[in-house]
């Protein structure tokens, strides 16, 4: 028997009218209003084979405004997901359920179900602290601690129990800065204090900070943003080399980045997941309209 698509027929839909009634192409509470409801549900596969993570009718509010919209999304293993959309949309508010970093905010509360290896890690049993060793997050901004690059690295797996002497410690730190491509750079002044580096050595720095906690996810949050072309090109290599052993995944503003380092893309508009692909679909054929406005710089 032919299986019935029930999935809304998005190409031919008419509703690029209503978007030309938007007062204007910027993001409002009111635009979002003159998109129908049906056109926001997710378009694409969110699921994936044997994911690492699931999230599932995940809500995020600031108060009482809401800013995430009853997201579903898979998260692959070895993959490199690229979350996109206009500034505002919910990314880093997105990414940080992942590893609960919106806890840490009073007003925001969270809900809907997101498991990590098939635990939901919004149970009242998880402890934070190793889940966000598990799940380690890399800023916009580099943010080594005022310490040697030396300590930066040992710190997480010190407080984490990670090594039984100076030795292990040693080659953790050793290991991690190779993996973030920084061990030839620093290698001979490991008692330099890390804010000493570059930014973009710096930037590897916190990516060898996350690593050395064995993480089995990485979030980074517009991790080139602060970094020039040379810089970014090098995270952007390692991202590639990291994804052998880590899933990652990217916030990022630019679309080149995302297609150059991505596997799948995510598209957020006003708190809404829009669509969700492979990457090369979604910027050569997409099949929201909210998706095309935006790669194809009509918004954003
Ligand atoms: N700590 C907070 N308290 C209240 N509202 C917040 C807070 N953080 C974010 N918001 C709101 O939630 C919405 C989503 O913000 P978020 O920072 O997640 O967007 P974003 O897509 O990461 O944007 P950008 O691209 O500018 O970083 C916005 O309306 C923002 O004002
Ligand atoms: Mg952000």
């Amino acid at each position: 028997m032919k299986m019935q698509n029930l999935e809304p027929d998005y190409e031919n839909m008419t509703f690029e009218k209503s978007l030309e009634k938007r007062p204007d192409s910027t993001d409002t509470e009111k635009s979002r209003d003159l998109v129908p409801r049906e056109l926001r549900d997710t378009v694409g596969d969110i699921t994936v084979p044997n994911p690492r993570m699931i999230c599932r009718g995940v809500n995020v509010y600031y108060g009482e405004k809401q800013a995430i919209r009853n997201v579903s999304i898979d998260i692959g293993r070895n993959e490199v997901i690229a979350m996109i959309g206009p500034s505002g949309c919910g990314k880093s508010t997105f990414i940080r359920c992942l590893n609960r970093m919106n806890d840490t905010i009073d007003s925001c509360r969270v809900s809907g179900e997101i498991l990590l290896e098939g635990v939901n890690i919004y149970d009242k049993n998880i402890d934070v602290v190793p889940l966000r060793a598990q799940v380690g997050m890399v800023f916009q901004k580099p943010n080594p601690f005022p310490k040697s690059i030396y300590d930066n690295v040992a710190y997480g797996p010190k407080i984490h129990g990670l090594a039984r002497n100076k030795s292990e410690l040693d080659e953790i730190v050793e290991t991690s800065l190779l993996k973030a491509g920084l061990w030839d750079e620093v290698k001979d002044q490991l008692d330099h204090l890390g804010t000493s580096l570059s930014g973009g050595q710096q930037q590897r720095l916190c990516i060898a900070r996350t690593i050395a906690v064995s993480p089995e996810v990485i979030l980074m949050d517009e991790p080139c943003s602060a970094l020039d072309p040379i810089a970014t090109a090098i995270i952007e290599d390692l991202i590639d080399e990291l994804k052998r052993q880590y899933t990652i995944t990217i916030v990022t503003h630019s679309m080149q980045q995302a297609s150059r380092v991505s596997q799948r893309t995510a598209f957020f508009h006003l708190g809404d997941l829009i669509e969700v692909g492979p990457t090369p679909r979604i910027f050569t054929r997409p099949r929201h309209q909210l998706t095309e406005d935006y790669i194809t710089g009509r918004f954003g």
